[in-house]
């Protein structure tokens, strides 16, 4: 969550794209959530959350996907930040601006990361002291996804995704993130995985190069893969798409879909990539990013 001032007494922070870069489903809980175990890093692609000081609580979307959503109470930064300021008993309001530069319902947690960084943000905004509550709590009580956005960091999670360990420093790497244009719903596919669960286990090691990642990670897979693309093939149109490029070391969905993700070794192989199928397919969402190890660093 990089952060810059603006406005006396405001604050800017980028919310970055989650991405997961194998995802497995360990078991399924009697509340109908599901067991993870996923390797979870960041991309240098975020929206942008604002927040000013205003008697009561308000929400702003603009940016290029900002149509697809409601500003009401149901919207999840405006969820995070009621929910903040009734933990803490906070008097003051906020403004809150979300430029919605990620597409919704697409995997790679742009909802999550939103109501985390206004949850992370409104902590400095209204200087609450953070032993006076738990926002790890808060965060999970959000969504499952909320609590590693939070984190902000490489990370391997379990549980329903609040167990957090600091993943390994990851080597220099690059993405080309994809959504064909569809959203997916995350209950609807995880209802419709088939299969068995899959425990192989957590990955040990500290990969050195992108390379050895895309090897590292061979071996993993995302399981909601079949499921999302049952719903909505054109993610596997994605997925060849991404494959077919020169240099991609690994494709892959993030999350429940349909965001694809190709990895590449540096930014020029990116570029590339993400020039070529957004060439073949206009119509598609396609932007070259690099991995991040940590989204709080300057
Ligand atoms: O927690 P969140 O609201 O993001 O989850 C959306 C839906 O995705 C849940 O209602 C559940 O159907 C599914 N889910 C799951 N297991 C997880 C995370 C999400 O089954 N670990």
């Amino acid at each position: 969550m990089a952060e810059a001032a603006n406005e006396s007494n405001s604050l800017t922070r980028n919310a970055a794209a989650k991405i997961n870069l194998y995802l497995h489903v360990t078991d399924r809980r009697p509340d109908g959530y599901h067991e993870l175990d996923s390797l979870v890093v960041f991309a240098g692609l975020h929206d942008v959350i604002t927040l000013g000081p205003a008697p009561s609580l308000t929400l702003d979307i603009t940016g290029p996907f900002a149509d697809g959503l409601s500003s009401g109470p149901d919207n999840l930064a405006l969820k995070a930040a009621e929910m903040l300021r009734q933990a803490t008993g906070q008097p003051q309001g906020c403004a809150i601006g979300l430029e919605k530069r990620l597409p919704i319902a697409s995997g790679i947690g742009g909802g999550s990361a939103d109501a985390a960084c206004v949850l992370g943000g409104l902590m400095d905004f209204w200087r609450i002291d953070p032993k006076s509550l738990d926002l790890h709590g808060l965060a999970l009580e959000l969504g499952a996804d909320v609590p590693v956005c939070l984190y902000g960091r490489g990370a391997y999670i379990s549980g329903v995704g609040d167990e957090i360990i600091k993943a390994p420093t990851l080597p220099p790497a690059w993405l080309v993130l994809v959504n064909p244009g569809v959203s997916v719903s995350t209950p609807e596919v995880f209802k419709a995985r088939k299969g068995s669960f899959n425990i192989p286990g957590r990955l040990e090691g500290a990969p050195a190069s992108a390379a050895h990642l895309a090897e590292f990670l061979s071996s993993r897979y995302n399981d909601l893969t079949e499921a999302a693309i049952g719903i909505a093939p054109v993610i596997g149109t994605a997925l060849e798409a991404l494959k077919e490029t020169k240099d991609c070391l690994l494709a892959r969905m993030s999350g429940s879909g349909a965001t694809c993700f190709g990895l590449y070794e540096d930014s020029g192989a990116a570029a590339r990539a993400a020039a070529e199928i957004a060439q073949s397919q206009p119509g598609w969402w396609v932007r070259p990013a690099p991995m991040l190890d940590d989204t709080r660093a300057p």
